[in-house]
């Protein structure tokens, strides 16, 4: 986890900064530390606390110098106090580093430093990497770094600095590091959104690459020091859209940007002259007799969304994993599996690892992913970019609703392609799809969200809650229990409707809120006995139901009515009145919604 960024050029360091952490905050929050070159000498600033502590503390000790590292952190190794914050320096305070990631052999090099006489002043497993880069100096900053990482195992993304070079060295494995090139100047950040407002031209650094920037260039080499040559990226996203856009908080933003991601997920994809999807893969759909879909959290969800829709329309058989277990359960995978992972970040370690797994047996590999240029992108075979945008929100949604989006439009393809999807239930699915961002909007009317408003603050001080959901719609109630226990802190369980009468039923009182998706479908009967047999036992049942329906919402307590739609494409619509209600309530108990307690957005540790 953490963020880090770096910055050498003519302006006031501190404040680059300081902007760019405060675009990183979301990769880690519980301390914050900057370093900078000031003329002959490194101060280093360091607090726990968010990066406003910090900030205060800058405001009334200035520091100036046009060269500087910063960090914010997401403990690993050692509490979260001001000691463990980064930078960490040698003991002359000669060489300071950041580090995004874990040194896994930490324990072994700490000791043998101590041996040799290196005083530790924190608990973390970062500070080695100052004290090895330390004993390798020998008047060149590139080749110690280099010396030191040869020593390393684990995750890294470094930036490193000496008092006495007009230089930056930085360098990544696994951990995310992007390079800014700017005029006369040069950024580095864990994330392109921290660098938008100085530059659009980066430079996503591979696994292995060191990089040393001056001012005016770079050079960016391999561990062994053979040069390497890395393609610039035009960014074009505009900064406004990693920016809160006048919503309260960054999540609210995304829901509603739901919309126009779907819009960039589908619309783009469906052929109108011919019915058909078109997606850029390079893949052939008739190479593979099974799918393996690997992904963690809410993107396991919507993994669980893609076997249903997959299974349902291609006829091919998949099995969907979280990447934690896959890793370690000696999955059955041949060439003649396709392994999907989908990810957010693209940088999700447990993901990243399962999929190195999934290659180590020839499976063919696919990523369901939204940041460009991110890791998995570069190991997987093929991609398929779901376009969502940035994501700073930790509580995910619109990639969420994008991801299932891309995994409907995959199992269209599939379909059409293997022969297994008839014509008119094709042109019926594409139809429906089509029509998503617009129900989604609808979704998203002033009178539903004030409805879903009302029914979050009158159950916000539920001590627990259930969630059941039956078919495609089963993953809906387990997305919808994860947002709500991730941003309110409110226990959540999920179960398929189904499985409620095999144990969770002797849960049921009348302080339990039961959140059911009744939504237009084959099984809604059965539901709807669901419904009844948690009123029976005094539950409190909040129905998420299709506009027009009679029959689920008069066994309710509440009801929130969706836009009607296929039953197949209903979970991106329904998925959002659940981001709602975890949103309303996570405010009416007021919880800080974007940063919520122990999470990070991005999670780059096992
Ligand atoms: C929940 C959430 C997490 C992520 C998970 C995977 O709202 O955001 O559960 O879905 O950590 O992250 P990615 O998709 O980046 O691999």
């Amino acid at each position: 986890m953490c963020g880090i960024v770096g910055y050498i050029g003519p302006r006031q360091a501190v404040g680059v900064l300081l902007d760019g952490l405060s675009k990183l905050e979301y990769r880690g929050y519980d301390s914050a530390g900057i370093a900078v070159n000031t003329g002959g000498a490194i101060e280093v600033r360091k607090n726990a606390g968010m990066l406003k502590v910090l900030k205060g503390e800058l405001e009334t000790q200035a520091l100036n110098g046009t060269l500087g590292i910063g960090h914010t952190r997401w403990a690993t190794h050692g509490k979260p106090n001001d000691v463990n914050a980064h930078p960490h320096a040698t003991e002359d305070g000669q060489i300071v580093i950041i580090h995004n990631g874990i040194i896994e052999n930490y324990l072994a090099l700490k000791e043998s430093l101590q041996a040799r006489g290196h005083k530790f002043l924190s608990e973390t497993d970062s500070e080695v990497l100052a004290h090895l880069i330390e004993e390798a100096y020998s008047g060149d900053l590139e080749a110690a770094v280099r010396t030191t990482l040869r020593q390393v195992r684990g995750a890294y993304g470094i930036v490193v600095t000496h008092a006495a070079h007009r230089e930056i060295v930085a360098a990544r494995t696994v951990s995310p590091l992007v390079m800014g090139v700017g005029v006369g100047e040069m950024f580095l950040a864990s994330d392109v959104p921290a660098l938008l407002p100085y530059t659009r031209e980066m430079v996503f650094l591979h696994d292995g690459d060191l990089v040393v920037l001056h001012e005016g260039d770079y050079f960016i080499s391999d561990l062994e020091g053979n040069a390497l040559t890395r393609e610039v990226t035009h960014i074009d996203w505009d900064a406004e859209a990693a920016e809160k856009g006048g919503f309260e908080t960054f999540m609210l933003k995304e829901i509603y940007e739901q919309p126009q991601a779907l819009t960039n997920t589908l619309l783009g994809r469906l052929v109108d002259e011919t019915g058909e999807v078109e997606l850029e893969l390079n893949l052939d759909p008739g190479s593979f007799k099974r799918i393996s879909i690997i992904a963690c959290g809410t993107a396991f969800y919507a993994g669980l969304v893609g076997e249903y829709l997959i299974e349902q329309l291609a006829r091919i058989p998949v099995e969907v994993d979280v990447a934690s277990e896959y890793r370690y359960r000696q999955p059955l995978v041949s060439p003649d599996t396709l392994a999907i992972v989908i990810s957010q970040s693209g940088e999700t370690i447990d993901t990243l690892e399962a999929l190195r797994e999934a290659k180590k047996y020839g499976a063919k590999t696919l990523g369901v992913i939204n940041a460009k240029g991110s890791s998995m992108t570069r190991e997987v075979d093929d991609t398929l970019y779901i376009h969502a945008g940035p994501e700073i929100g930790v509580a995910s949604t619109k990639a969420y609703t994008s991801m299932v989006g891309a995994m409907l439009m995959l199992a269209l393809w599939l379909g059409r392609a293997r022969g297994t999807l008839d014509a008119a239930r094709g042109t019926a699915l594409l139809k429906a799809a089509r029509e998503l961002p617009r129900l989604v909007e609808e979704s998203l009317s002033e009178a539903r969200v004030a409805q879903i408003k009302a029914v979050a603050e009158k159950y916000a001080h539920s001590r627990d809650y259930l969630f059941l959901g039956r078919g495609v719609n089963s993953p809906t109630a387990f997305e919808g229990a994860l947002k709500l226990k991730e941003i309110s802190y409110i226990h959540a369980e999920a179960y398929a409707a189904g499985e409620m009468k095999h144990g969770p039923i002797a849960l049921i009182d009348e302080t339990l809120p039961v959140v059911v998706v009744a939504t237009d479908s084959e099984l809604l009967e059965k539901t709807i006995s669901n419904i009844q047999e948690v009123r029976a036992r005094g539950g409190k049942v909040i129905a998420i139901v299709s506009d027009g329906d009679t029959d689920a919402s008069r066994h309710a307590d509440d009801v929130i009515r969706v836009p009607r739609t296929l039953e197949l494409v209903s979970p991106i619509v329904n998925a959002v009145a659940l981001q709602l209600l975890a949103y309303f309530t996570a405010e009416a108990l007021g919880r800080d919604v974007d940063k919520p307690r122990n999470l990070a957005k991005s999670v780059t540790v096992e």
